[in-house]
């Protein structure tokens, strides 16, 4: 077969941590005579981001050495002593009971929150889960109320546990949405049967509105002009934790459909799929994760627009980064220098165009800011957002969407 014009993955084959077919009962035998960790719902979701090799060459949640070189390197070296990209730790917290339970064992079983067995983590290391730093070092910031901190650091265990792991089977979520979720080699098959010649991808956690898409748009036509024949859209929500505020997977993904029936995307060269990584929300740190999983998908075009993976400040009156770190930290990230990154201008809404256009400073005041708050209270009061904001079946979603709120 003819050699893959995709980008490679980081560091050498893309991870596959899912036990074969053919192994998987002894397995589950050996696993469960094993001490066992409960792990909860984002724990899982890393699982499910390892197995995959989102994080190749990553094989399991990280020891400490691999910890330390993501706290302080963002980096980590591969075999033939090149470096690739890891801005991001993923670790496993335990509890003092939990670390007493599996010390001198030579591997433990992770049992995942409905029960079932799903994993076994073998020649593990326990350390010292130094959460303070760990969260000072990745978000920039202590301040109170940091989602994923609040959520899956503050309170769970003072040790991390890491070592190579073995996932029984496939994780799913029965939410009826597992079809959309393609591992990044499924996604290679189906860009490969696509026949594309580039591959640019978007991350989002959020409804499209048409300033995305513009960013979407623009980039295409700049690849068409570059030479490319076939550039093909990897349009990628952000399929795990996300914070309360934020408008959940299910409603998303309604949202989107609409967004290709309606033609605000091309379905015929833009594959909907979903990312199973749990949002961090730590800005410029967090956009290098981002992009460097989007490479070990096949992307080797990457989108980035205003205050990526940022939120406001949880106390203080601003954005918790510049917004325009992240594409500039983006662009000079070290190891990844093979993924084309493409930075925009932030979009707003043009009064005089009555459409979703790049901001220009110099005539700031025809511009309109529509924030998710700003949506939020449209939909609850019954408005419409300025026509061209986003295509009708997109903006219906939302309002059913934020109605369910106030009816329950
Ligand atoms: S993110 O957490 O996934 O980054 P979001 O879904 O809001 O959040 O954004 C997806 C992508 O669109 C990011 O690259 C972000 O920088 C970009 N983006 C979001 N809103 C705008 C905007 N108004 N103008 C330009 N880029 C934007």
């Amino acid at each position: 077969s003819p050699k893959s014009v995709l980008m490679p993955p980081d560091g050498g084959d893309l991870v596959d941590l899912i036990v074969p077919e053919k192994d998987r009962a002894w397995k589950h035998a050996e696993a469960r005579g094993l001490p066992r960790i409960n792990i909860s719902r984002i724990d899982l979701e890393w699982v499910h981001v390892l197995s995959e090799g989102w994080a190749s060459p990553l094989r399991g949640f990280m020891r400490q050495a691999e910890y330390l070189q993501a706290l302080h390197f963002n980096t980590f070296p591969t075999k033939d002593g090149s470096i690739v990209n890891m801005s991001i730790p993923i670790v496993l917290p335990i509890t003092d009971v939990q670390k007493e339970l599996v010390e001198g064992s030579g591997a433990v079983a992770l049992v995942a929150p409905d029960q079932n067995i799903v994993a076994i983590l073998r020649n593990f290391e326990i350390f010292k889960h130094n959460k303070e730093e760990r969260i000072a070092r990745t978000w920039g910031s202590t301040a109170p109320g940091l989602p994923y901190v609040e959520e899956a650091i503050t309170n769970s265990g003072n040790w991390l546990i890491g070592g190579d792991l073995e996932v029984l089977q496939r994780i799913k979520y029965n939410d009826g949405l597992d079809h959309y979720r393609l591992s990044p080699r499924e996604l290679r098959a189906e860009f490969e049967r696509r026949k594309a010649d580039a591959v640019f991808a978007f991350q989002l956690r959020n409804p499209v509105h048409n300033g995305h898409a513009l960013l979407m748009t623009d980039t295409r036509r700049r690849l068409l002009a570059m030479g490319h024949r076939n550039p093909v859209l990897l349009l990628h929500p952000l399929g795990g934790f996300t914070k309360a505020d934020d408008v959940p997977l299910d409603w998303r993904m309604k949202q989107h459909d609409k967004v290709l029936q309606e033609g605000v995307l091309d379905p015929e060269t833009t594959v909907l799929s979903i990312f199973p990584s749990p949002m961090y929300y730590a800005g410029p740190t967090e956009v290098q994760w981002h992009a460097k999983a989007r490479m070990n998908a096949g992307a080797d075009f990457y989108i980035v627009g205003r205050d990526p993976a940022g939120m406001g400040h949880p106390i203080e009156k601003r954005d918790l980064y510049d917004p325009d770190h992240g594409k500039m930290v983006l662009s000079m990230a070290p190891g990844l220098d093979r993924l084309n990154i493409l930075p925009f201008r932030v979009a707003a809404y043009d009064r005089t165009k009555n459409e979703m256009a790049f901001f220009d400073p110099k005539r700031a005041e025809d511009f309109l800011f529509i924030s998710g708050t700003k949506m939020r209270s449209f939909a609850k009061n019954g408005e419409n957002p300025p026509q061209g904001f986003m295509c009708p079946g997109g903006w219906k979603v939302l309002v059913e969407y934020y109605q369910s709120l106030t009816s329950s």
